[in-house]
Parts: C-alpha cells; sequence; structure tokens
C-alpha cells in the first residue's frame, strides 16, 4: 500500500495568487519564478497552471528545456545566468533570456558571434550576492548594447535583500542606488519580488519577479500570505496509522523527549523526516487532526510523528492528518522550525505522493 502523505497541490491557488500579484501592478509584467521545482510544487504543474504569465524564472537550462518541451512558448530567464561559453548554444537553441551578472560571462559573449541573445543585467545594490557594482554596470550595460550577439532591448535588474521588511531602509537604499544607476541606461527595469510586489509599489517597474507569493507562501508569519488575501497552493496531510494509550510517566519516541504528565492517547501519523517534515519543529507544533488542532510531542522521526490525542481521545486510525496548508498556516511552521516557508515546500521528498485539484479555466 502506499504512503498516506500527500502533498496536494490547489491550482486554482496558483492562479488566484498570480491575479493578485498583477492587481498590484497592472502595467507590469510578471515573471513567474519556477525554480527548484516550482518551490516544490512540481514544476511543469505549477507553469501549466501559471500559463498566462508573462515569462517564467528558472535556475537551470535543464529546468528551461522542461518548460520548453511542457509546450510553453513564452519568454524564459535563466535567473543564474550561464556558466560556460557551450551554454550559449542551447540559450539560443531554447529561445532562453539570461542574467549576466559577472564579467566572466561579458568575457564569453565577447568570443561570441552568434544571433542576438536576450539580456537581463544584474546590479548588486546592495544584497552582494550577484550583480556588477554600479560604475561597472553602466560600463556592462554601454558594452552590451555595442554588440551584435546581444539584443538592444536589455532589462536592467536587481534583486532585494529584505523586501519583506516594510519599514526597510536597506530597500529605500536599494532603489535609490538602483535608480541613480540605471538613469543613463534606458531600458526596462526589474526589481520587485514576491515582498516588494506586495509591499514596495515603487519599485514595481516593468517586470515583477515573483515566485513565493505565487504559492501562497511568506517569509514570516506576520503578516503572514492570507493577511495579503494570497492563497496556499500546497496542503500536506497523512493519516493516522495507531492510537493507544501511554501511562502517567512514560515516555515518548526517541531520546524520551515527551513525558506523558497524565495517562493519555497518543496518535502516531504517518509522517516524519523522510517526507520533508522538519525533525527539529518545537514540541507542541500544531497539526491539524479531523480539522482541529493537536500538538506534537517527542521527536519527529524519519516516517512517524507521534501527537498528544487527550483533545481527541476518540480519534481513530486513518483520521486525516493536515501538516500545513489549507487551515494551517505554513508559516507557523516555518517558525517552529526556525526557517522559511519556501524551505519547508522545496524540502518535500520524492517518496511524497502529488495530487493536483482538477482544473477548469475560461481560456
Ligand atoms: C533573482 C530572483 N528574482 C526573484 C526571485 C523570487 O523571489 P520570491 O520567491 O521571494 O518572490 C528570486 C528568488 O529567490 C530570485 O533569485
Amino acid at each position: 500500500m502506499a504512503r498516506a502523505t500527500t502533498a496536494h497541490i490547489h491550482l486554482d491557488a496558483l492562479q488566484h495568487n498570480m491575479a493578485l500579484l498583477k492587481a498590484k501592478a497592472p502595467q507590469a509584467k510578471l515573471m513567474a519564478v519556477v525554480k527548484a521545482d516550482g518551490y516544490g510544487h512540481g514544476l511543469e504543474r505549477v507553469a501549466l497552471a501559471l500559463r498566462t504569465a508573462d515569462a517564467f524564472g528558472v535556475a537551470s537550462i535543464s529546468d528551461a528545456r522542461r518548460l520548453r518541451e511542457a509546450g510553453l512558448p513564452q519568454q524564459i530567464v535563466l535567473l543564474s545566468g550561464f556558466d560556460e561559453a557551450s551554454d550559449l548554444e542551447q540559450l539560443r537553441e531554447l529561445q532562453l533570456d539570461t542574467v549576466v551578472h559577472h564579467q566572466s560571462q561579458l568575457d564569453m559573449l565577447g568570443s561570441d558571434a552568434g544571433t542576438p541573445l536576450r539580456v537581463w543585467l544584474k546590479m548588486d545594490t546592495g544584497m552582494h550576492r550577484l550583480g556588477f557594482d554600479p560604475d561597472a554596470f553602466k560600463t556592462a550595460f554601454a558594452w552590451l548594447k555595442s554588440r551584435a550577439n546581444v539584443h538592444p532591448d536589455i532589462v536592467c535588474m536587481s534583486h532585494f535583500a529584505a523586501s519583506e521588511d516594510q519599514q526597510g531602509k536597506v530597500t529605500q537604499q536599494q532603489m535609490l542606488c538602483f535608480s541613480e544607476t540605471v538613469a543613463e541606461c534606458p531600458g526596462a527595469h526589474s526589481l520587485s519580488n514576491s515582498a516588494a510586489v506586495l509591499n514596495w509599489p515603487s519599485a514595481h517597474g516593468q517586470w515583477l519577479r515573483a515566485g513565493g507569493a505565487l504559492y501562497g507562501l511568506s517569509l514570516s508569519p506576520e503578516p503572514g500570505s492570507a493577511a495579503y488575501g494570497l492563497q496556499p497552493a500546497m496542503t500536506l496531510s497523512t493519516r493516522l496509522i495507531s492510537v493507544k494509550t501511554v501511562k502517567k510517566g512514560e515516555r515518548v519516541g526517541y531520546s524520551g523527549m515527551y513525558q506523558c504528565p497524565e495517562d493519555m492517547t497518543v496518535g502516531v501519523a504517518a509522517v516524519g523526516y523522510g517526507d520533508g517534515y522538519p525533525r527539529h519543529v518545537k514540541q507542541e507544533t500544531p497539526v491539524l487532526l479531523n480539522g482541529l488542532r493537536v500538538p506534537i510531542i517527542g521527536r519527529v522521526s524519519m516516517d512517524l510523528m507521534t501527537l498528544d490525542l487527550r483533545s481527541q481521545p476518540d480519534a481513530s486510525v486513518g483520521d486525516p492528518v493536515v501538516l500545513w496548508g489549507k487551515g494551517l498556516p505554513i508559516e507557523e511552521i516555518a517558525l517552529a522550525a526556525e526557517t522559511i516557508s519556501y524551505e519547508l515546500t522545496c524540502s518535500i521528498t520524492r517518496r511524497v505522493g502529488f495530487t493536483e485539484d482538477a482544473l477548469f479555466t475560461s481560456g
């Protein structure tokens, strides 16, 4: 029998979330960021549900190839750019746009004489991850403009380090740095990740690049994604496979981390870190059993977790358990695991079964 652990993908939620983001910036185009297998939701599944996106953002040429094989014709942007000169051939074959963020990539373009490639030139405005410093950016922009192997419409882009902080000085400084630099570089602008689409209208520009919010994910529980009207695109669930009484003073699970304060009903759900549920969640992290919260007790193990069923002593084997998603915000679980919701969905393992809604669209 297959394990009961299932990630159900709500395709309508993906579409709802994209419409909500588009409505925040109706003048802008939207790139749906689908790297890391659509943030763990399934690359093709997500991209087909979001087929009206203006572009897709990926981290690898192999993912871009999968999107083309799925029949998606729109712009696809390689967000970390190409690594080797031989990649350029594949960019052309698959008609991909590429980010250019480093001198090594300019050197490769300098030795190339193929048909014009579409470039997104990346500026480091303060995150200090990828991108050219402002002066080097202007030089690179002018050089790329002079190249016959580069399409003349270069998109100027940068990435925010902390746009989820609505009062953040860092974001303001990054925007200022960007606008001062691009004043001399005509073309479309792209700055906004999900949190910036939601929090920083002045950063919208011509191209949004949204990932997390499409999936109903946010970087912090306050304000969580629901406060913005976003819906969770994944519900992770399983079933109860054991219910029994454990005596007062007995310990539960590995290392006996939990000691029963009284005779109590303990349930076991068929999910663990082997499915991608974080082992290190705090004691008392909730799950939904039959739609109601009950706390995890003891250590989460590879295939199983133990639950305090004192509030539902009549629960039975087979009852449904939701780990996150509809009815239980994933941000709450991420906080209990000292991580972000993005990492949780990206960590779902291959043994978890995926299901999805049938999608009824007018188009
Ligand atoms: C360059 C770039 N743009 C946009 C995004 C999307 O960010 P988010 O998922 O927070 O919307 C990412 C994701 O990390 C990224 O690396």
